[in-house]
């Protein structure tokens, strides 16, 4: 199977960015399914019906969300209708609306399980997100239930991010770290055969600090001081995130490539 998973699409830079290079890139690289991060796609803050919408025209097939889920109030009805919109996993039980982990069938007959964890370290955490993976992987294993099975992990820590790559590894087709805006250079795969990266970074303008304008963090930075809003950076953005071929019989990850397309990023295009 032919998968890409992106990073945090970070406001109308992130959005401009999918619909000009996914569609293009999808059929290209004969993609069978797409995953987005979309927990900054409205204003960089939160998703809404509109965002949502335009990343699935632009291609997406499931879009997971993070720590800023809800920074539009509409997402907490909105994703009761919308089973392609997924939250982190490891709310505890009976509180959050809408699901953290999903099966998708392609037209083709496959499935792909994809799920959304939020890490505990530097973050407002969650239940366990060890325990919460285990369940759903034990709950949908690899090869039984799920044709692939794609896990983003949003945290800020490497360590957490990197620890749960390896909890997963033979269990999971990739497991990707999100959340960070900032693209690392670990892609791998790892020796039981999952698809690992720390984090795909954003799909935005990294003309910025970490997909805001400029302004106002320097301001909060270098006088401790706030004078307004964080807006979102507006200039070319990225499409940043990883590519991986899965083997169909057992799940795991054969190839995984960076891919960065516009933008001011050096450029990683997979060769097709
Ligand atoms: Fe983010
Ligand atoms: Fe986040």
């Amino acid at each position: 199977m032919r998968i890409a998973f992106f990073g945090d699409i970070l406001g109308k830079s992130g959005r401009k960015a999918a619909a000009a290079h996914l569609p293009g890139l999808r059929e290209r690289l004969s993609l069978d399914f797409v995953a987005i991060n979309a927990e900054n796609a409205a204003g960089g803050f939160g998703i809404t019906r509109g965002t949502a919408e335009a990343l699935f025209d632009a291609g997406a097939d499931v879009l997971t969300l993070g720590n800023h889920s809800w920074d539009q109030s509409e997402a907490l009805t909105y994703i009761e209708r919308e089973p392609r919109l997924l939250r982190p996993v490891n709310y505890p039980p009976n509180t959050a609306p809408g699901k953290g982990a999903n099966l998708y069938h392609l037209p083709d007959g496959r499935s792909v399980l994809v799920m959304n964890v939020l890490g505990r370290l530097f973050m407002d955490p969650l239940d366990d997100p060890f325990a919460a993976v285990e369940k759903e992987l034990s709950d949908a294993p690899l090869r039984e239930v799920a044709d692939a099975i794609l896990i983003d992990f949003h945290g800020e820590a490497t360590s957490e991010k990197n620890a749960m790559g390896v909890f997963c590894d033979g269990r999971a087709s990739l497991v990707v770290g999100t959340h960070t805006h900032i693209p690392t250079a670990d892609a791998r795969i790892l020796p039981g055969g999952t698809g690992y990266i720390t984090d795909l970074g954003m799909s935005g303008d990294y003309n910025s600090i970490i997909g805001m304008d400029i302004e106002e963090p320097m301001r909060r930075f270098t006088t401790k001081m706030r004078s307004g809003r964080f807006q979102p950076a507006e200039g070319e953005g990225t499409l940043c995130g990883i590519y991986i071929e899965t083997n169909d019989k057992t799940g795991l990850a054969t190839t995984i490539r960076p891919i960065r397309i516009g933008g001011s990023l050096e450029q990683a295009i997979p060769d097709d």
